[in-house]
């Protein structure tokens, strides 16, 4: 029937928004029992909270009053409890009090998964064609987002401190200079374990970028999104204070976390701290949205960290993801602590759930490249480089890169699938070959 009918007309944005490369990793990995993925990053699954979230459950629901007000529908902005709990958590992870860092509950807006709200922070801000910069390599599905919006994105380097200030500095200044500071709106930046290459941001060029930003804030406030989704799963030392902790008069970063990473995505549930000033158009944007995310997961979550459960939960993924990464790390340095050493290099996390490959340049780690077939054949599947690069008009995409994803896989895993990972690299170089007119050289990135 359709055959005889025209097609749909389309939005401009619907036809702007790409498919997540992600999907195709997925099918791959989960048609596949044989293959071990390093590709998704889903949180470990042995560990999710299960018996502590029927804990909860009954403890809510066997109060009439309060499972019923649960199973209601809620505010747009969240449980107004809650809010004043993340208020009071997001302070605290910098040894602040809320009233420190300017802000209350009526700064905090809950969301279906922060993933919303990086969405409509973006959309309240953002007209197509307007600039937004972002990290190289950084978070693919943000820069789905920012293909959506219409935004041009600019890209900042990354180095083992995370994005380079002086590299933030000198785009903001071209971009002065060719008079088109206007259109600057959102510097965003993924500053804890960052997905995908596990680095965070170093402490001083925390304050940089706040006053960097603030610097080229003639025409308009520019607000820096500070994703730190990953935050709570630092495994090492201490982690820095967040970019917030300098926004002291709350006026220019917007804070997004996430219960997904620390307790369980399946509640779908993260939040933002907003400088006042975007309160309002991000409700009116989220209430037209949803009117609200789930009441039921707020209501839980609110016991979870009433209770302990919360802080208890987040210390055992601490221990768990610590394991796993020591077991990625240890195996890369037995496996490929000896291929192209000039040239091969991992990044060492301080935690969250990703490592960073660098092959030499002359190695394509593309889906549709030599290696990647290899890898599937030898077992194991990985996130090739490629997609991690917004689609920046003025650089060329890398190709040599991939992420590793630890949180899903088991130890003895870990170790298999770097074995495999090793294999499937070695014999793509002996096919292959690196090409005498390009011998391996130092990568320039990192
Ligand atoms: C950097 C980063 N930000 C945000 C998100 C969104 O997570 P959620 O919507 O589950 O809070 C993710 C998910 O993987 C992520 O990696």
């Amino acid at each position: 029937m359709a055959a005889d009918l025209p097609a749909f007309g389309f939005s401009r944005k619907a036809r702007r928004t790409v498919t997540q490369p992600i999907n195709y990793l997925l099918q791959v990995a989960l048609g596949r029992e044989d293959v071990i993925s390093f590709a998704v990053g889903l949180v470990d699954q042995e560990s999710l909270p299960a018996a502590e979230v029927k804990d909860l459950a009954e403890g809510l629901l066997s109060d009439e009053q309060v499972g019923r007000a649960s199973l209601q529908y809620g505010s747009t902005e969240g449980l107004s409890e809650l809010r004043r709990a993340i208020a009071e958590h997001a302070a605290a992870l910098d040894g602040l009090k809320p009233e420190q860092l300017g802000i209350g509950p009526h700064n905090v807006v809950v969301s279906s998964g922060s993933q919303q709200l990086l969405y409509i922070i973006t959309d309240v801000l953002v007209d197509p064609g307007d600039i937004v910069i972002a990290e190289w390599p950084g978070y693919f599905v943000y820069t789905g987002v920012l293909a959506s919006t219409g935004a041009e994105v600019r890209c900042v380097e990354m180095d083992e401190d995370g994005m380079r200030i002086d590299a933030l500095a000198a785009a903001l200044e071209d971009i002065r200079r060719a008079g088109q500071l206007h259109r600057v709106k959102v510097v965003y930046t993924c500053d804890y374990c960052q997905n995908p290459t596990g680095i965070t941001l170093s402490r001083a060029r925390r304050e940089q970028m706040l006053d960097v930003v603030r610097a080229y804030s003639t025409e308009h406030r520019i607000c820096i999104i500070e994703d730190a989704a990953y935050r709570e799963l630092s495994v090492d030392s201490p982690p820095p204070p967040s970019i917030k902790s300098f926004d002291r008069d709350n006026a220019q970063v917007v804070l997004a976390q996430t219960f997904s990473k620390p307790f369980a995505p399946g509640l779908r549930s993260g939040y933002a701290v907003l400088p006042d000033d975007l309160i309002g158009p991000v409700l009116d944007q989220k209430a037209v949205h949803d009117f609200g995310s789930s009441n039921f997961a707020q209501h839980l979550l609110l016991r979870a960290m009433r209770t302990g459960a919360y802080a208890e939960h987040v210390e055992l993924l601490r221990r768990r993801y610590r394991a796993k990464r020591d077991a990625m790390l240890s195996a890369l340095a037995g496996e490929l602590g000896d291929f192209e050493p000039t040239a091969t290099r991992w990044t060492r996390p301080g935690g969250g759930l990703y490592v960073w490959l660098t092959l030499p340049e002359w190695m394509d780690t593309g889906k549709d490249g030599a290696l990647f077939a290899q890898a599937l054949r030898e077992g194991v599947v990985y996130l090739p480089g490629e997609f991690c690069y917004g689609p920046d008009r003025q650089r060329r995409i890398p190709t040599n890169h991939m992420r590793l994803t630890f949180g899903t896989v088991c130890e003895p895993a870990i170790r298999e699938g770097i074995a495999r990972l090793a294999r499937a690299i070695r014999k793509t170089a002996d096919e292959a070959g690196p090409p005498r007119s390009a011998p391996a050289r130092q990568d320039a990135e990192r």
